[in-house]
C-alpha cells in the first residue's frame, strides 16, 4: 500500500510525507516528549509549538477550560523562542526520519519574514507552518488571517525570506475562508493547513467572571470537527495546492472524512491530550481501512467525497 503524500509539489525541496498523519502545533511539544510512548518516526510529519522571535511567557492563568466535547485554551504562545529552537531542537530533528515543521508566529509582517529567514537552511527543519491566526499589532489587533490582503502580505514576505516548503495555517475566524485560501496560494503558499481554533469563552458563575485569565480562548477538539470539515471541503475546492485538515480528529474515521473532503494530509491535536498514541492509532486505522476496502494508494481516497 502507498500512503505517501507530497505536500509541496511546486517547491524545490518538496515535502514528502511517508503517510498523511501529522501532529498539530502546540499539542505534541517538540516531538521528543512523545518518543518514549511510541515510535514517532512512523508519523507523516510533526509540527512544533508556535515559535516567536523572542521567548514568551504566555497569558495569565487559568489558560485551559474543558467544554462539552472540547477544550478552550488561551496559552498565548508561550514558547522558548527562535534561537533556542535552532540551537537545541533542530540538531535533534536532523537525525530523525520524520520531517519536523516549525510553526511561526509574528506580531508584524517583518517578524514573520525574519523568523522564516533565520530558519532557512537550518538542518533538521523540514518546512515552515505559518500561523496567521494571531493579532496584527500594527493593524489594531485583528488577526492577519481574517482578511485576504493581510494574509497574502504575510505569506509573500515569508516566501521571499526562505526556500523552505511553506504551509500557511488558516484561522476559522474569518467570513471568507476560501478567499483567504486563494490569496495565500497566490502569494506562494505550497500548501494550506486548517483550521486553527475558533474563538470562544466560558464564564465562572460563582465568581461572576470569565474563567480564562485572558477572557477568551480558542476552541478545539471534537466540538469543532464539523466546522473544520466544512472549511476543508470549501478550501480544497478553491485552491490547487495540497490541503492539510485539522480540527477535532480523534480517530481514523475522522481522518478519513477529512481526506475524502479533499485533504492530502491531516493533523491530530487535542486528541493527544487524552490519548498520547492517537496519531499512531489514526495511522493504523487508515491502513486497516485501506486494506479492508482494497485500496492500494491513499490518492484514491483524497477528495473521494467530492467526485
Ligand atoms: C493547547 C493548544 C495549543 C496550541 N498551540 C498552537 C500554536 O502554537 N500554533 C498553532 O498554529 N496552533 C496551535 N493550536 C491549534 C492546534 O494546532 C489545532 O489547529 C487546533 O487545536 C484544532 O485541532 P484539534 O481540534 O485537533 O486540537 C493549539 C491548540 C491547543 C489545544
Amino acid at each position: 500500500m502507498n500512503l505517501s503524500v507530497q505536500l509541496a509539489p511546486k517547491n524545490k525541496h518538496g515535502l514528502l510525507l511517508a503517510n498523511p498523519v501529522m501532529t498539530a502545533s502546540g499539542t505534541f511539544g517538540w516531538g521528543t516528549e512523545y518518543e518514549h510512548l511510541f515510535d514517532i518516526q512512523r508519523l507523516g510529519a510533526i509540527v512544533g509549538k508556535g515559535t516567536t522571535l523572542e521567548p514568551r511567557e504566555g497569558n495569565p492563568q487559568p489558560r485551559l477550560a474543558e467544554t462539552p466535547c472540547g477544550v478552550l485554551n488561551s496559552i498565548g504562545l508561550q514558547n522558548i523562542g527562535l534561537k533556542a529552537v535552532i540551537r537545541d531542537k533542530a540538531p535533534i530533528w536532523a537525525g530523525w526520519r520524520v520531517p519536523v515543521m516549525v510553526n511561526i508566529v509574528g506580531e508584524t509582517v517583518k517578524d514573520y519574514a525574519q523568523l522564516a529567514g533565520e530558519l532557512d537552511g537550518v538542518a533538521g527543519i523540514g518546512g515552515i507552518e505559518v500561523n496567521i491566526g494571531c493579532p496584527n499589532i500594527k493593524a489594531g489587533g485583528a488577526e492577519f488571517g481574517t482578511k485576504p490582503e493581510s494574509a497574502a502580505e504575510v505569506t509573500a514576505a515569508v516566501k521571499a525570506a526562505t526556500s523552505l516548503p511553506l504551509l500557511v495555517k488558516l484561522t476559522p475566524n474569518t467570513g471568507d475562508i476560501a478567499g483567504v485560501a486563494k490569496a495565500v496560494t497566490g502569494a506562494g503558499a505550497d500548501a494550506i493547513s486548517l483550521i486553527n481554533t475558533p474563538r470562544g469563552m466560558v464564564i465562572d458563575i460563582a465568581q461572576r467572571k470569565p474563567l480564562l485569565g485572558n477572557i477568551f480562548g480558542g476552541l478545539s477538539g471534537p466540538a469543532i470537527k464539523p466546522i473544520a470539515l466544512y472549511m476543508v471541503y470549501a478550501v480544497a475546492g478553491a485552491v490547487d495546492v495540497p490541503v492539510v485538515g485539522c480540527g477535532g480528529i480523534t480517530s481514523a474515521s475522522d481522518a478519513l472524512e477529512f481526506i475524502m473532503a479533499g485533504a492530502s494530509a491531516i493533523q491530530v491535536g487535542t486528541a493527544n491530550f487524552t490519548n498520547p498514541r492517537a496519531p499512531l492509532d489514526v495511522l493504523e486505522g487508515i491502513e486497516q481501512f485501506m486494506e479492508k476496502e482494497g485500496i492500494e494508494d491513499i490518492a484514491e481516497l483524497i477528495g473521494a467525497a467530492r467526485r
